[in-house]
């Protein structure tokens, strides 16, 4: 007995750990269903960095709309915590590459905010452009959906 269970916990470890890395990969990098199906949750809850990311989305769609509707887009959210919040693959978030790509992200959306109605188009632009240039570079998957936002 003791034999037994010694040797279902050390199997049990490795499979385990291969399949959060696995769901990992699958639903935050990977390639995204089809527009409109709902997103996959993730079975280990999904990370800060996908929570903001969602919200990031979500709110570029609201400054588009401000845009064409004349009005300088306004962000309702913390973006800055692109630089702290816990990413599935932490690893990812802790790279050089990352911390260069957010860093070039949040000075896109300084000057978005900062921008007058007429700027506004075309620094909009170049903030969807750094959101891309990120994924391209480290999580390819959601860039189908990102370029939904030019
Ligand atoms: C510095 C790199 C970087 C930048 C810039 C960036 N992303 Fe991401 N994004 C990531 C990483 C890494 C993930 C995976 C997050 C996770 O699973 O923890 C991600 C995940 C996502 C997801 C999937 C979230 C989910 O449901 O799992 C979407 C959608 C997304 N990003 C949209 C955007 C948009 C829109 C922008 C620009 C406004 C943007 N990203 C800018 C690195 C970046």
């Amino acid at each position: 007995m003791p034999k037994h269970s010694s040797i279902t916990s050390r199997l049990r470890i490795p499979a385990v750990s291969l399949a959060f890395l696995l769901s990992g990969y699958l639903l935050s990098c990977a390639s995204q269903k089809a527009a409109g199906e709902p997103q996959p949750v993730n079975p280990n809850g999904d990370s800060e960095l996908a929570l903001l990311m969602r919200a990031m989305f979500d709110d570029a769609l609201l400054m588009k709309q401000q845009i064409e509707r004349g009005k300088a887009p306004r962000t309702g959210v913390d973006y800055d915590r692109i630089l702290t919040a816990q990413a599935t693959q932490p690893e990812k978030a802790a790279s050089v590459d990352y911390k260069v790509h957010a860093l070039s992200y949040l000075q896109t959306m300084k000057a978005l905010q900062e921008a007058d109605v007429a700027q506004a188009s075309q620094l909009f632009g170049n903030m969807v452009n750094s959101c891309m240039g990120c994924h391209q570079a480290l999580c390819p998957g959601p860039m189908v959906r990102i370029k939904k936002l030019y």
